[in-house]
């Protein structure tokens, strides 16, 4: 057993507390940038730093944000006035988690597949940053679908990797969120997402398991169960909910207390509905908690709003506040699309 067992079981309660979830903000420099040049924002240090202070920032977040995952660049900055972010997650009550992996890479022999990859000096790397206050972690895999892939190679690199970074942060004190993403890019139908999303947690926990990892001290971060984003036939919010719970329900041990989705390019409305009908018609039937931790599905509105002016900032971290406040509500069954009308101010 971990020597970090009792702290690691309490940071995975705190993270699913309360009707809350995660937000995701570990963009890394580049995808941060990809973001701001489509919106011109100037792709500087001070700019990122600006806008993970406006996130980090808004009054009352904490009302539904458990924890927030940072990249590296953004654990290591502090607001305008000097206090290190870690700090004001940790007086907001928010708990501060780290992206540990390094990025997806080519997968040699694999043409269009991707490993990911910063396995090497991990161990070194968690104790960094279990000291500067990260009590969670996360490494992403992804899985991409088209007519032949994704094979077996690619999976079991992957679930192998993810595998060890798990056993590393239980080691280290740092709470697993365990991230195989399959990709929505594409023209696939749901049920080859279906099938190669349950491939996909099959030889992840397979994995998870011949590495000695603590299946009760990690959360589940998966996609959904979801059409090809440019498949002709759109599943309905009803198929999706359906298909992503059978899913789970048949590869995901019951052993594992948390599961929390990304969004992975849905709309933003479409992410928040999902989830909703998962909660609303499924959670008394399923072990685990089932939340979010969304990066674009609760970004978007205040990064669309605040557009690099400072002048927007109050309205952008208004617009974040009710799009986390919709997704704690989807959390609990409890959103409806009226809802998204409402007045948002605070
Ligand atoms: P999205 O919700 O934008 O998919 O991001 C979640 C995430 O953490 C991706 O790694």
């Amino acid at each position: 057993m971990s020597p970090f067992a009792q702290e690691l079981t309490s940071t995975v309660q705190a993270m699913m507390n309360d009707g809350k979830g995660i937000l995701a903000m570990d963009e890394s420099e580049g995808t941060c940038d990809r973001r701001f040049e489509k919106l011109g924002i100037p792709t500087t240090q001070e700019r990122r730093r600006t806008y993970r202070e406006l996130i980090l920032t808004t009054p009352h977040l904490a009302d539904f944000i458990s924890g927030a995952i940072l990249f590296d660049e953004t654990i290591h900055q502090s607001t305008q006035a000097g206090v290190p972010f870690v700090k004001v997650m940790q007086a907001a009550g928010m708990i501060p988690g780290i992206k540990l992996d390094l990025g997806a890479k080519d997968l040699a022999g694999c043409p269009g597949e991707k490993v990911t990859e910063g396995l090497d000096g991990l161990r070194d790397r968690i104790a960094e940053y279990y000291q500067m206050g990260a009590r969670f972690a996360k490494w992403r895999a992804v899985i991409a679908i088209d007519s032949r892939s994704p094979s077996d190679t690619c999976l079991v690199a992957n679930a192998h990797a993810l595998a060890r970074y798990a056993a590393l942060c239980q080691e280290g004190g740092l709470v697993p969120m365990v991230e195989p993403e399959v990709l929505i890019d594409g023209s696939h139908s749901i049920d080859r997402c279906y099938e190669v999303t349950e491939r996909t947690l099959q030889v992840t926990f397979d994995q998870l398991r011949l590495n000695r990892v603590e299946l009760e001290r990690m959360i589940l971060k998966p996609s959904m169960v979801i059409s090809g984003a440019s498949c002709t036939i759109q599943a309905s919010v009803e198929q999706v909910a359906e298909m992503t719970v059978r899913c789970l329900q048949n590869n995901v041990p019951e052993s594992v207390p948390g599961i929390a989705f990304l969004s992975g390019g849905q709309s933003n409305e479409r992410a928040t509905a999902h989830l909703n009908l998962i909660n609303a018609k499924y959670a008394a039937q399923c072990p685990w908690t089932l939340t979010f931790s969304y990066a674009r599905a609760i970004q978007r509105p205040a990064l669309d709003y605040w557009h690099g002016d400072d002048a927007n900032i109050p309205t952008a971290q208004q617009l974040l506040y009710h799009r986390a406040k919709l997704n704690s509500a989807a959390r609990q069954g409890q959103y409806t699309p009226e809802m998204e009308k409402l007045d948002f101010r605070l």
